[in-house]
């Protein structure tokens, strides 16, 4: 019979990062947010999700190596356990920095159906990016999605908080001029707005 699987008991996990290890970047009011949320929750690894929507806007909407260990550090977690949650969830931006808007085109099914496809190689050629890239002047990354749950309004994509569509050649030029000109619905801002949303909850409860 094989051994059966050994899950680590917490004391033999990697320890926290440590403080003279790292170049922390909290600003006094996300480290107050961050206090706040910390009494609402049973304990600190429940923390985790709205910490790292504070980092991600701490961080200039980048998850990057330097702010996941911030976090591990904030909250007593190992960087191992930080990065794993991170890595799991597509709206944490740990794989690239992003551009100021992050635009998300669907091309699941039914948006497929109804034009997604072309709708991103419209928007590839328009920004002369391929997925995952962001434009030289830092306004826009591009990235495919999988369906977005907003298949009512296909052909759909998303930039911060917004849902837009059904779009076409002509709304996404309008949309792209409005960005160009605007803070609003940037990365960052989103990540603001989560963590409001869950100082508001936790207030709630
Ligand atoms: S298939 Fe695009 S939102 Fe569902």
């Amino acid at each position: 019979m094989s051994e059966p699987l050994r899950i680590g008991r917490p004391h033999e996990r990697p320890a926290p990062p440590k403080a003279e290890d790292l170049n922390l970047h909290f600003s006094e009011r996300a480290v107050q947010e961050l206090e706040a949320l910390k009494t609402h929750y049973p304990d600190l690894k429940a923390c985790v999700l709205p910490c790292l929507w504070i980092a991600q806007r701490e961080y200039g909407g980048f998850l990057s190596g330097e702010a996941l260990a911030e976090v591990a550090f904030r909250l007593k977690r190992s960087y191992a356990e930080v990065e794993g949650v991170a890595t799991f969830y597509s709206m944490y931006n740990v794989a690239h920095k992003p551009g100021r808007h992050k635009i998300e085109v669907c091309t699941c099914l039914t948006c497929s159906v109804c034009g997604g496809f072309r709708v991103w190689e419209y928007l590839k050629a328009k920004l002369g990016v391929e997925n995952g890239q962001t434009t030289p002047d830092g306004v826009f990354t591009l990235e495919e999605v999988e369906c977005l749950d907003a298949c009512d309004r296909a052909p759909v994509i998303q930039v911060g908080d917004r849902y837009i569509g059904p779009v076409n050649e002509a709304t996404l030029d309008a949309l792209l001029a409005e960005l160009r000109a605007s803070e609003e619905s940037s990365v960052v801002q989103m990540a603001n707005e989560i963590v409001q949303v869950h100082l508001a909850a936790s207030e709630r409860a």
